[in-house]
């Protein structure tokens, strides 16, 4: 389970808030996974938070890509790299779905892999933005 902290403050209030929704959310699909015999409606409902997952940090890592370069956060670019990555990650697993349908271990690996990849990233990348915001412009 994620649980925010002080430990994941980009220091910028809508990013932080964005953190916390995708945690909240990527929790809800862990409360699911926990359950046994999902049935069809529970299945189409976590496809849809996947989705949903995706389409937010999709958002979400748009807006800290554009504070990241105005701020001129020396982790930009790596920043992109890694949200590329993620996404690319997310499409590989909606493959797999796709190809041989939702099974319980394959969500288990993509919700394991949200939960891990945020929470490294975040206190590793994203972080990095604190001091680029307390730091005055000079234009
Ligand atoms: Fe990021």
């Amino acid at each position: 389970m994620l649980v925010w902290n002080e430990q994941f403050a980009t220091g910028h209030k809508t990013l932080d808030k964005q953190h916390q929704v995708l945690f909240e959310n990527v929790n809800r699909l862990e409360s699911l996974l926990d359950q046994t015999n999902l049935n069809r409606q529970e299945t189409e409902f976590i496809l849809s938070l996947v989705n949903y997952l995706e389409s937010y940090a999709q958002d979400h890592f748009k807006l800290e890509e554009q504070c990241m370069e105005s701020y001129r956060c020396p982790a930009h670019q790596k920043n992109m790299d890694f949200h590329r990555q993620f996404l690319a990650a997310i499409v590989d697993y909606k493959k797999k779905f796709q190809a041989s349908g939702f099974r319980a271990e394959v969500m288990r690996e993509l919700h394991q892999f949200m939960q891990n990849w945020l929470q490294q990233h975040i206190m590793r990348i994203d972080v990095q933005l604190k001091p680029c915001i307390s730091v005055p412009q000079s234009d």
